[in-house]
């Protein structure tokens, strides 16, 4: 594993940024998972920017998002909802400024009328792309990966997933400071890639940021691998892995000490 320290936030999404960039510009056609929260934003910023004053050029490359919550989406008439939906993210946050094309684009689809055929044929989608070359992960407060809540099985594969009372505490905010939704309104499900499918990504490159993550990214580096920390799954990836932490998230990481 490949550990990167940086300085601040804007260090940590830069380094993302450029290994992203790297493998674009290597192989033009590649295939990316992408994750949404606050911290990949520096890192889809720092891509926008590389796009439109260095051409990094979009247009054969092939995105999959990691988890959509279940009941929301694009379409649906509540303004809440539309707010709220990792697919409506993604297209604020980044593809909207790219040159990538629409049918490249595979987010989970949480309006599915049929959920779980739905998560079948997401595997079947990142199969026939070949593979997913680089995931981009950050991790949740409970140690998840994606919506892979404690309890998870490592060898899980694209499903639906209740949500945990944390994850349910830490999103609340953004439902409630966007929206005015209440806690009980909120979506409890999700669908989620497995971390079984995560693990097959030739390049896993997680990203985390502030003091918040500290303890729980030295558990998912440094702990015993465990459903009770998806993101300890990390630690059995067979390909190549990236952990890019800003000097806040690294500070409990006790194999660190040297900088
Ligand atoms: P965050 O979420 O980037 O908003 O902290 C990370 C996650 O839940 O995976």
């Amino acid at each position: 594993m490949e550990l990167i320290i940086g300085k601040n936030y804007e260090d940590m999404s830069k380094s993302a940024a450029d290994i992203i960039a790297e493998l674009i510009r290597l192989k033009p056609n590649c295939v990316l998972g992408l994750a949404t929260g606050g911290t990949p934003i520096g890192t889809y910023k720092e891509l926008i920017r590389m796009h439109i004053e260095e051409g990094l050029d979009f247009s054969g490359v092939k995105t999959f998002n990691l988890d959509e919550y279940l009941g929301i989406g694009l379409d649906l008439q509540k303004p809440y909802t539309q707010d709220q939906s990792y697919a409506r993210f993604m297209h604020e946050e980044l593809f909207k400024h790219l040159n990538i094309k629409k049918e490249n684009i595979h987010i989970p689809d949480g309006l599915a009328k049929d959920p779980q055929k739905f998560c079948s044929h997401y595997e079947e989608e990142i199969k026939k792309a070949g593979g997913i070359d680089l995931q981009l992960l950050g991790i949740g407060g409970d140690g998840h990966w994606a919506f892979n809540e404690p309890g998870s099985s490592l060898y899980s594969r694209t499903r639906v997933q209740p949500l945990s009372k944390q994850t349910l505490e830490d999103n609340f905010e953004s439902f409630y400071k966007k929206s005015g939704i209440k806690k009980e309104d909120m979506p409890h499900f999700a669908i989620t890639m497995g971390v079984g499918t995560i693990l097959e990504s030739r390049h896993a490159l997680m990203i985390a940021n502030g003091k918040k993550k500290a303890e729980i990214i030295s558990k998912a580096l440094e702990g015993s691998i465990s459903w009770e920390v998806t993101a300890t799954a990390i630690q059995l990836h067979p390909g190549k892995t990236t952990v890019i932490l800003d000097k806040d998230a690294a500070s409990k990481l006790t194999w660190t000490a040297k900088e």
